[in-house]
């Protein structure tokens, strides 16, 4: 896709085709002869979770969260309330939480405690990218450590657009939005 103005690349789309592989790979060992529940986190997980996914050589089945964080982008709160909870029963199962990114780490930590009151068997989380200098939380799969700034493309959004975007950019939101 054409550079835009304001975007500037930061992993292209064979990049991640090479760190999804081998989350994948890291998943099949670890689940082997299991059949986990991958849990996305709406909107931004979507693409990440499909390729993954399709990229696993094991059985999975696929359910959704969808979480709203209070605040704006420029002024965050550490409230955050499930919009959308699961729809299956995941008590005694395998459970994989699913995310694009870890920023300060309110998310995952809300979707953890969230996830783990309806008892499964495990709960892991694999998230595709993490901000350096983010909080101190477990990050089970885990497929790059970016710097600073925002990302969009491969799901990722700013002000509801770029998700389709096949590479992850960061904006310069001054000009980008
Ligand atoms: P948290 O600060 O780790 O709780 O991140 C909150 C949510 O904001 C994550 O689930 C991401 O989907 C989203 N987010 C955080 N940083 C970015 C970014 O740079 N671009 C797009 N979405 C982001
Ligand atoms: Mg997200």
């Amino acid at each position: 896709m054409a550079a835009k103005t304001g975007l500037r690349l930061v992993i292209s789309p064979g990049e991640i085709r090479a760190i999804v592989k081998r989350l994948a790979r890291e998943i099949e060992r670890d689940y082997a002869d299991r059949t986990p529940v991958l849990v996305g986190v709406l909107k931004g997980s979507f693409v990440f979770l499909s390729d993954l996914a399709r990229e696993l050589s094991i059985p999975v089945e696929v359910d959704f969260i969808r979480t709203l964080c209070y605040g704006t982008r420029d002024v965050p709160s550490d409230e955050v309330c499930i919009m959308k909870d699961i729809e299956m029963d995941i008590e005694g199962r395998d459970v994989l939480i699913v995310e694009d990114i870890v920023d300060r780490g309110v998310t995952v930590n809300a979707v953890m405690e969230h996830l783990g009151k309806k008892n499964p068997a495990t709960l892991r989380f694999c998230a595709l990218l993490l901000k350096e200098g983010a909080g101190a939380f477990n990050i089970d799969y885990l497929g790059r450590t970016i710097t600073g700034g925002f990302v969009v493309g491969y799901g990722m959004d700013y002000k509801e657009r770029y998700r389709n975007l096949p590479g992850i950019y960061l904006i310069d939101t001054e000009r980008g939005g």
